[in-house]
């Protein structure tokens, strides 16, 4: 089967497609025919060799995943062979950008009927992260105001998606040319990230919710009311100039009962992905230097491994770089 590997770590063009024997599953794992695997800035961390849960080279790249179950392996109860499911590869992170993968059947879960496999494998982590970070370790509640910076982004965007559905306010920190898109979410309020002073008039914010890094939470932090929380996924620093705010960094944890909650409010139509650029898995190498900066299409950026055989998802083409 064809592969998106890497045999050391560096720049985009460590990135190579090449054919590697299908993997088979093991206890508790699923073998899953891939229809569309998403490419993310983290696939880049592990690539450049900075993830500290990756494992060493030669890694075949990608976590997030869509398609059909093909096999099962021992102690599997809750998928089949046929089964059309969303989700990620494994704690490691990798494995998804190929003709087959192998996951864990404890990080997968049926499908969102709603959605095509490029919008499902669009997902799967940046959604889990976006429902750990506002109400598992934000706590948020309705009535509350999370300041979330950048909120243009694929995390940012379900972020804010799921705050404003679960009547919570969202101060949005973002570049300015995103402005449009993310007024188009309902979000109201909006920072410019450019700003000298992105804090200037806000206060009482609940929690400031980190998907940048750098300095910008501690430049948000005067908005933060007393015993609000700053949450990162970005950055595990310290604040130490502000050593009493109550801070978390956390690595997302995609299991099924996460990816359930999410493909529930698929299905309402609460929470919309949005797939940017698509290209075919031979392309990979060009999906890392979008990663790396070269334009692409906002949103989302899938890899499409087995076209003509699903059903296209609509606008695709036109969101195609
Ligand atoms: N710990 C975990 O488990 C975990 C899970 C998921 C994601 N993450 C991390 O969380 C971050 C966000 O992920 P994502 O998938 O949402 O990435 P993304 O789609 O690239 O979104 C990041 C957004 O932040 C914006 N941004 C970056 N730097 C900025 C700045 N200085 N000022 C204003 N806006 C800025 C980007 O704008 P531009 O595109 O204009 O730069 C983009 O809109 C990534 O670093 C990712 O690795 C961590």
């Amino acid at each position: 089967m064809r592969a998106v590997r890497i045999h050391r770590f560096g720049a985009p063009d460590v990135v190579v497609l090449e054919e590697i024997p299908v993997p088979q599953p093991g206890a508790g794992e699923v073998l899953v025919r891939v229809a569309a695997a998403g490419v993310a800035p983290w696939d880049a961390i592990i690539r450049e060799g900075h993830s500290k849960v990756s494992p060493q080279p030669p890694l075949t790249l990608g976590s997030d995943l869509a398609g059909v179950v093909e096999s099962v392996g021992p102690k599997v109860s809750d998928f089949k062979p046929g089964d059309e499911i969303y989700g990620v590869t494994n704690p490691q992170f990798c494995g998804a950008q190929a003709e087959y993968a192998v996951a864990a059947a404890g990080m997968i879960a049926v499908k969102p009927a709603g959605l095509s496999f490029l919008e499902a494998a669009s997902a799967p982590v940046v959604a889990v992260t976006a429902w750990q970070m506002l109400f598992e370790y934000a706590e948020a509640k309705r009535g509350q105001t999370v300041m979330v910076l950048g909120a243009a982004g694929s995390v940012g965007r379900y972020v804010v998606q799921m705050a404003l559905n679960a009547g919570i306010d969202v101060v949005a920190v973002i570049r300015m040319r995103d402005a449009e898109m993310v007024r188009a979410l309902g979000v109201e309020r909006i920072v410019d990230a450019d700003a000298a002073d992105p804090a200037a008039g806000l206060s009482g914010m609940n929690a400031i919710l980190d998907l940048i890094g750098g300095d910008m939470t501690e430049r948000c932090l005067p908005a933060l009311k007393l015993g609000g929380k700053v949450i990162s996924v970005v950055s595990a620093k310290p604040l130490p100039r502000w050593p009493e705010v109550p801070a978390a960094f956390f690595y997302a944890e995609v299991t099924t009962d996460r990816l359930n909650t999410l493909t529930e409010l698929f299905d309402r139509g609460k929470i919309k992905p949005m797939v940017g650029s698509v290209l075919p898995l031979a392309q990979a190498r060009y999906a890392h230097e979008m990663l790396a900066g070269h334009p692409h299409q906002p949103g989302k950026i899938v890899l499409e491994v087995m076209p003509n055989r699903w059903s296209p998802v609509p606008g695709a083409a036109a969101a195609r770089a």
